[in-house]
């Protein structure tokens, strides 16, 4: 019997000598490593190329990517430069994992869930808000939209930016309270003038899709963008993660930017870095804010796996063609990580044996098990979830998250596994369903 085990890290001697210079450069927390690990995801989203490493060549591309220590913060620093808190409402799917809404909860925001399309999106599956339900939970509270774009696929953004669009009478942009801080949030808010889009990108670093008649990477794409270095990710950096956002009329980058380092370093104006310079020890502090910035030990995993994403994104698909002609053949459903328009980053293999309950389809996880083979469930609905349940949320009320989940399972997608785990997966699938009389 074979031992496959879920989504275990993908690491190589390459990730492993980088961590060992960082340690031994005398630098380990937020430095040069984090700053062109920023540079070069900021080049890679703008042009899908990962090879942009020299010094002058990383001078050319966006300051728009801000490295932290997970997607969490993230999120919550793209809500926090938005200045969302108390009174507004962020629209968030019933369908994700908790830190889509948790974040905005940290900001003092009001979550509104939004049930999935029945059976997900009609050409991916991918469980998509339901866009109707979307554009009926607006209201004159409500400040952002963020969008999962799980397992790797893109969500469908030009509906959601023509939902805001039609949506602009109702938006009113925060006023400053005459802080730097709240200077920034009512000129980001005045200048998009309409709910913001957000994307939680956690899966999808290095998915695609036509937007707007352009191929588009993840993170070019909604207003704000976060992105999960976390283990199980395609692309590690341990735990990590980043925030990235598209030009803002009349807001300078270098603003944004400076903000973002503020709110992720206790609000100090100077970082570890700066504060080495000979002499130059005194700093204020603008902000009692927050402490998520990402280290220089991390982001050596990251410049590492960055050589190598392409490749592994490359295998990725190669599993993900394997599996369909499984799928395919049994009659089970799964997700469709390429289309015409739309190329994942093959995050998740989320599948759905037809007609079967929750029971059954904790048996089948439980079979596959014995027979070795590690599976999973992305997700539990949230409202289903205690603290949400504490807020009031009933999964009564989200019929199509709930069957969308009922009969779901995540077979072992990484890029340890070879043909022959591959192998050993599908067969144990088919062999568990025929026993079972499923399929
Ligand atoms: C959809 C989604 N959003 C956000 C996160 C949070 O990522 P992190 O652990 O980097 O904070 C995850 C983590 O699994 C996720 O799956």
């Amino acid at each position: 019997m074979r031992k496959i085990s879920f989504s275990p890290p993908d690491i190589t001697e390459a990730e492993i000598t980088e961590v060992a210079e960082a340690l031994q450069s005398g630098w380990i927390t937020t430095g040069p490593r984090t700053k062109l690990l920023e540079r070069r995801i900021a080049a890679y989203i703008e042009t899908g190329k990962n090879d942009i490493d020299t010094e002058s060549d990383v001078a050319r591309w966006s300051n728009r990517v801000v490295c932290l220590n997970s997607a969490t913060a993230a999120e919550e620093l793209n809500l926090r430069i938005l200045g969302i808190g108390p009174g507004d409402e962020v629209i968030v799917p019933a369908y994700t994992y908790t830190a889509t809404a948790s974040a905005a909860i940290h900001c003092g925001a009001t979550v509104v869930f939004v049930d999935i399309q029945k059976d997900g999106d009609a050409s991916t599956h991918m469980p998509e808000m339901d866009y109707k339900a979307l554009e009926a939970a607006i209201n004159e509270k409500t400040k952002a939209i963020v969008a999962v774009d799980l397992a790797g696929i893109i969500a469908d953004y030009e509906t959601i930016y023509g939902i805001v669009e039609r949506k602009k009478e109702l938006f009113r942009a925060v006023e400053s309270d005459g802080t730097p801080l709240g200077d920034l949030n009512h000129r980001i808010q005045a200048s998009l003038g309409r709910i913001a889009v957000l994307s939680d990108a956690a899966h999808s670093l290095g998915a695609s899709r036509i937007f707007r008649g352009e191929k588009k990477y993840c993170g070019a794409i909604a207003d704000f963008t976060s992105f999960s270095f976390h283990a199980v990710k395609n692309f590690t950096t341990a735990e990590g993660g980043a925030s990235t956002w598209k030009p803002i009329a009349g807001v300078d980058d270098a603003e944004i930017y400076k903000f973002y380092q503020l709110l992720s370093l206790h609000g100090q104006n100077k970082d570890a870095l700066a504060k080495t310079k000979l002499g130059a020890w005194e700093y204020d502090i603008i902000g009692p804010w927050y402490k998520c910035n990402m280290t220089d030990v991390m982001a050596a995993i990251g410049l590492r796996q960055l050589d190598r994403y392409p490749k592994l994104l490359e295998r990725r698909a190669e599993i993900i063609a394997k599996y369909d002609a499984v799928c395919d053949e049994l009659g089970i459903r799964h997700l469709v990580h390429r289309t015409a328009d739309s190329t994942s980053s093959g995050h998740l293999y989320l599948i759905r044996i037809p007609g079967i309950a929750a029971e059954q389809r904790n048996a089948v996880i439980e079979r596959m098990a014995e027979l070795g083979v590690a599976t999973n469930v992305h997700y539990k609905p949230l409202p289903m979830m205690t603290a949400y349940k504490r807020y009031g949320w009933d999964i009564a009320d989200f019929q199509n998250a709930y069957g969308y989940y009922a009969n779901l399972i995540s077979l072992p997608l990484h890029t340890l596994l070879s043909d022959e785990d591959i192998e050993y997966v599908c067969d144990s699938l088919r062999k568990t369903v025929k026993e079972m009389n499923l399929c």
